[in-house]
């Protein structure tokens, strides 16, 4: 598991900011830090200072100057941080013209991803594609997440860009992302959502636009490597039911919503919500012990002999 935090590379930095939201964020998080410093030291001065004259003239009922002084240092420093609160809070209220949208649902213990098709922006304004535990976003640009929830209360949270933000059952919220600098950034679900919750991890990627265009293009796409009549049969019986291949498995048996798309799965850097590396090695171990990965997953145990594992497996890692 330390291999995947490596492989995740950036920091959980709240303070290290490269999206605008968390620069706002951090900016007004250092001027409480140096208020709050100052007022430590006023009053540990006056600690001081009172500690010495009481050891020359002993005890006094109290000291008016004391009083007033305190009230004053209080209003000094608590106006300031108040108004900056509220213009923070202001500022990273929407942007009025988002590049586009993505829909987040948030499920136990993982991020399903819908994205409007290329050529459009809005969800509802026609053909969709899904994908999962990834964001990708063009750097420098506005996206908008229409964040839901298919089951409990989970929280968004990329700390290097933005915010936290909550995912509920039966209400949309929405939260702004806007990346600086190009890179992958770290993030996790923020609101305690049941046993996996400290393994919903996930990554926001950011390219520069033109980058970000040549991913979206293959991600909308069909399955690289259409599946022969054997795979078939063996994808069918064994993750069909859960998952869904774009163009080959779509909503079967249970819906297709209950475990992530996996049609470009072998492009994907992580596995099991950022728990684990995209190898050979990891996505077999997974597939055949997912408790033992992930504690708590709801990715059942499927029972796949060594032989039926391997071609599965074999043919995961083709879809990129
Ligand atoms: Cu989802 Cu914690």
């Amino acid at each position: 598991m330390t291999s995947a935090v490596a492989l995740l590379g950036s920091p959980l930095a709240a303070i290290a900011p490269r999206g605008e939201g968390a620069q706002r964020i951090s900016e007004l998080w250092w001027v409480m830090f140096g208020l709050s410093l100052v007022g430590f030291a006023v009053v540990l001065l006056a600690l001081g200072l009172a500690l010495r004259r009481r050891g020359r003239e002993g005890p006094r009922a109290h000291d008016r100057r004391l009083i007033i002084g305190g009230a004053v240092l209080a209003a000094v420093l608590v106006v300031p941080t108040i108004a900056m609160t509220i213009t923070t809070s202001r500022a990273l209220s929407e942007d009025d013209a988002p590049a586009f949208e993505i829909e987040v649902t948030g499920h136990q213990f993982w991020w399903d991803l819908r994205y409007p098709m290329p050529g459009s922006t809005r969800l509802d304004e026609g053909r969709t594609f899904r994908t999962a535990n990834e964001i990708h976003i063009p750097v420098g640009q506005t996206v908008r997440l229409r964040l839901r929830s298919a089951d409990v209360v989970h929280s968004f949270w990329i700390p290097e860009l933005q915010g936290k933000r909550d995912l509920l059952p039966g209400h949309e919220n929405t939260l702004d992302l806007h990346a600086t600098e190009p890179g992958e950034y770290r993030g996790q679900c923020a609101e305690l959502c049941g046993r996996g919750h400290a393994l919903m991890r996930l990554l926001v990627v950011a390219h520069p636009p033109d980058e970000y265009e040549a991913w979206l293009r293959r991600e909308s796409g069909p399955v690289a490597v259409q599946p022969d009549a054997a795979m078939r049969e063996e994808f069918g019986n064994s993750c069909a039911p859960c998952h869904d291949l774009r163009g080959v498995f779509e909503r079967e048996t249970f819906g297709g919503d209950v475990g992530p798309d996996l049609t470009h799965l072998a492009s994907r850097r992580t596995l099991a919500a950022g728990v684990l590396p995209n190898t050979r090695e990891a996505l077999g171990r997974w597939i055949i012990d997912p408790e033992g990965v992930k504690p708590g997953s709801r990715m059942p145990d499927v029972l796949l002999d060594a032989g039926p594992l391997t071609d599965v497996v074999d043919y995961l890692r083709e879809l990129e």
